[in-house]
């Protein structure tokens, strides 16, 4: 099987990026990761990247024309797919038009419910009975593409902020490569 060449994109720890290279080290995992973005130089992920070998780059958003050398980097290492895995800026119209469809992000609630940042204390606030993750295309709006895949639970009266981000993350570990091997099943 040809392995489609994927680039991640972090801004921190990089659990997921982590766990998204251990999965695709197995033989029949639809994606190599062969390049990792991040907009922050001092993003602990960026040590799995070396760790492991894979090319990296850092991205200084502030600078005018960045995503340009974004665009080449993905060009040179021939990506066809992109995954956001906690990379928390917005991705450029650009970027989106030229990667369509192509590109997937992770977010900590049940979209289309608490978009945007701090979902925990949010979800708190408003007494939810359900926490969990989306998979989903990334579009023009905030977390707002196709969703490919959700995973929930059930908040239990004492979980505080930690406990449902560490429940999420844990739900987030499977539902991010299962939906790359939904995404590429189909094609
Ligand atoms: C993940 O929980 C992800 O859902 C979230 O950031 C975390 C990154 O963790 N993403 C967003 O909030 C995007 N809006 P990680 O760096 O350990 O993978």
């Amino acid at each position: 099987m040809v392995k489609k060449k994927a680039c991640i994109f972090i801004s921190g720890k990089g659990s997921n990026l982590n766990n998204l290279i251990r999965h695709s080290r197995v033989n029949n995992f639809p994606i190599k990761i062969s390049l990792v973005v991040s907009n922050n130089k001092n993003a602990y992920g960026v040590r799995y990247a070396k760790m492991f070998k894979i090319p990296y780059i850092f991205i200084n958003t502030k600078r005018k024309n960045y995503e340009n050398g974004i665009l080449l980097n993905l060009k040179k290492h021939k990506i066809s797919f992109i995954c956001l895995a906690g990379y928390m800026k917005i991705v450029s119209k650009n970027l989106i038009s030229r990667y369509k469809q192509k590109i997937i992000n992770i977010h900590p609630s049940l979209l289309p419910k608490f978009k945007g940042l701090n979902t925990f204390s949010r979800m708190l606030k408003e007494k939810e009975i359900k926490a969990g993750c989306t998979v989903h295309y990334v579009n023009k709006e905030l977390d707002s593409g196709n969703i490919i895949l959700k995973k929930s639970f059930f908040i239990k009266p004492n979980d505080d902020e930690n406990i449902l981000k560490k429940k999420t993350q844990d739900l987030e570990y499977k539902a991010f490569p299962e939906s790359i091997i939904k995404i590429f099943r189909k094609n």
